[in-house]
């Protein structure tokens, strides 16, 4: 597994520094209120960063699943949900969770979904974000790293569900994407 990375663009302990002071941005941007939380971690992306990220936050806080499934090899599909959350977001402060702002299709899904079901608030946290393809009705309000468009695995992030294990975040080796993903032009 390790052979097919051809280049670490963050190291382990890049993320473990960043994640620990977006922790801190969270816990301070909701001063005061924090017991209302509600993480809406999107699986199975985020389950990495999620897991690092609460880690470091000693407030009360509640965890609702959602899982989606979104992409077919490194090619953007439409969101779907495979599980919603079980929990009643009515009143509390969400936060959706997700491992990458790309075309921004998947988070703006979540979010006009929850918004709906009378939440106090509705925000997004982002490890990674690639620049210029969501929309400005899109804005992330936490954001770990933003990174160049390039196709990135690890630290949760998958190509066709393999790699989500890698340690740190990193670039594929041409060879071992599939030619079927690779865009035409
Ligand atoms: P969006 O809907 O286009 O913003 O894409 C978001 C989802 O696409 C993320 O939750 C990821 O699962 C996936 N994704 C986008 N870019 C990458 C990447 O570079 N590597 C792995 N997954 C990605
Ligand atoms: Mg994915």
């Amino acid at each position: 597994m390790l052979a097919d990375v051809a280049r670490v663009l963050l190291s382990r302990e890049t993320i473990r520094q960043r994640v620990a002071a977006l922790a801190a941005e969270i816990v301070a941007a909701y001063a005061g209120r924090s017991d209302r939380l509600t993480f809406v971690p999107i699986l199975s992306g985020s389950i990495v960063f999620l897991a690092d990220l609460i880690r470091e936050m000693p407030v009360h806080m509640r965890l609702a699943l959602i899982h989606l499934s979104t992409y077919r090899g490194t090619q953007a599909g439409q969101p779907r949900v495979v599980a919603d959350i079980s929990h009643d977001v009515r009143g509390r402060d969400v936060i959706i969770v997700d491992d990458i702002l790309d075309t921004g299709r998947t988070l703006t899904f979540v979010r006009d979904m929850l918004a709906e079901r009378g939440p106090a608030s509705v925000r997004i946290c982002v490890l990674l974000r690639k620049p210029g393809k969501a929309p400005p009705s899109l804005h992330a309000d936490f954001v770990g790293f933003d990174i160049e468009d390039e196709f990135v695995v690890g630290y949760g992030l998958d190509y066709n569900d393999l790699y989500r294990n890698l340690p740190y975040i990193g670039v594929l080796r041409p060879e071992c994407i599939a030619a079927a993903d690779v865009a035409p032009g």
